[in-house]
């Protein structure tokens, strides 16, 4: 999988990648990224990449032709990679858009900063347009590195046999279950007893029950899309009765 970043700070890239799983998933060829200095791709003399708005206001708008030429040097590499723009305009990023971006080959990451992009851009260049949340960060690049960590964890062989992503929060649109570790009792909080007990059938009811039970407290929303069995669905009315 590969990921070119366009942005007009490639240094923030540097250390995000370099560390444990993303890491070892450059390492092992698995995934490949790139930053792209969109500055480098202005042809005046001050390489100059924004400028004021038209119609007056507020800031500047980074200008079309630098973004224009960078996005077009890397589709002559790869016509298939598909532009996604980073703004807080985009559709909202969750588990399920992870999934499907996994499944492409080349992603170019276009970070805006300032009052953004000029329109053009979008309407030319863009297949996507991406948000992480309902806030405004500085600029797309924290957007890119959430996108980049999120999708690299699915790409197969990046977290490594040891780990999977089937346990993950979201992955069947249900929270995760809570987890410990050693020591059992920590200062008088102790860990479940079914956790310790050796039985692989009542820990695994005991972790679906706590899973529903959190994701009922928590995100009752994510309930609704849920794939939930008839034994799911009794567990849910005994929660619910429990807290009314
Ligand atoms: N750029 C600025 N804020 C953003 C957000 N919330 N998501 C994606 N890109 C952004």
């Amino acid at each position: 999988m590969k990921f070119d970043i366009l942005t007009l700070f490639p240094k923030m890239f540097f250390s995000p990648f370099e560390e444990s799983i993303l890491a070892r998933g450059i390492e092992k060829g698995l995934i490949e990224i790139r930053t792209i200095n969109i500055r480098n791709f202005a042809q005046d003399k001050h390489q100059v990449v924004d400028d004021t708005p038209y119609g007056g206001g507020q800031g500047m708008v980074m200008k079309v032709e630098p973004i224009a030429r960078a996005i077009e040097q890397v589709r002559a590499e790869d016509p298939s990679a598909w532009t996604i723009y980073l703004t807080p305009e985009g559709k909202p990023l969750n588990q399920e858009r992870v999934k499907e971006l996994s499944s492409r080959s080349h992603l170019i990451l276009l970070c805006g900063r300032y009052e953004g992009v000029d329109e053009r851009v979008r309407e030319l260049f863009i297949d996507e347009e991406i948000s992480i949340g309902d806030y405004v960060l500085t600029g797309g690049e924290l957007a890119a590195m959430v996108l980049i960590d999120a999708v690299s964890r699915l790409v197969p062989g990046v977290l490594g046999s040891d780990r999977s992503a089937e346990n993950d929060s979201f992955y069947d649109d249900l929270l995760e279950y809570p987890q410990y570790t050693r020591p059992a009792n920590f200062r008088g909080y102790e860990v479940p007893s079914v956790l310790l007990s050796g039985n692989h059938q009542a820990i695994s009811l005991w972790r679906r029950r706590e899973a529903l039970r959190r994701t009922y407290l928590r995100r009752p929303d994510l309930l609704s899309k849920a794939t939930l069995s008839e034994e799911d669905k009794q567990i849910l009315e005994e929660i619910a009765k429990k807290n009314r």
